[in-house]
């Protein structure tokens, strides 16, 4: 039995111990925010936080999130409000948006190390998320963007406290 936090809430599930987080999240918590791309950690689209970090749910096994608080992309927010939220709706960031709850979970991230970031730290934080639509361009200025409402936001960007 593997108990851990999800979005604020305790969670225990009885699966093997080998299961990918990313299906545990999907298939038996119902939560299909998180998305899955090339399932060995080299997309991001299955990106959550784990202790408030990006993480590679696809490669991460359920065994080693036991104790843990993780967040999914419906978890960021309690309101869809996170800064890089508002930032991704301001810009129009998404185009078929299949990759982008991995983008803003690894964007997210990425705020709490960089809170004014240069386009070299996006660059090298952000290039293993990726986009087939080429959203590259936008999402490099939302999190400009999103830099900036950080600084009206408050704690959120420096842990996961929004979703309890
Ligand atoms: S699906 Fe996890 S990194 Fe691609
Ligand atoms: S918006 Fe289509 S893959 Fe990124």
């Amino acid at each position: 039995m593997i108990t851990f936090r999800l979005n604020g809430r305790d969670v225990s599930l009885d699966v093997p111990e080998d299961t990918p987080l990313l299906w545990a999240i999907r298939d038996d918590l119902g939560l299909t925010g998180t998305k899955f791309g090339c399932g060995v950690g080299q997309c991001g689209a299955c990106t959550v936080h784990v202790g408030g970090r990006a993480t590679r749910s696809c490669i991460t096994p359920i065994s080693a999130i036991q104790g843990a608080d993780v967040t999914t992309i419906e978890g960021l927010d309690p309101q869809g409000s996170h800064p890089v939220q508002q930032a991704w709706r301001e810009i129009q960031v998404p185009q078929c948006g299949y990759c982008q709850s991995g983008q803003i979970m690894q964007a997210a991230s990425l705020l709490k190390d960089y809170p004014s970031p240069t386009d070299e730290e996006i660059d090298g934080v952000m290039g293993g998320s990726l986009c087939r639509c080429m959203t590259y361009i936008r999402i490099r200025k939302a999190i400009k963007q999103a830099a900036e409402l950080a600084r009206n936001y408050g704690s959120a960007t420096e842990g996961d406290s929004s979703n309890g």
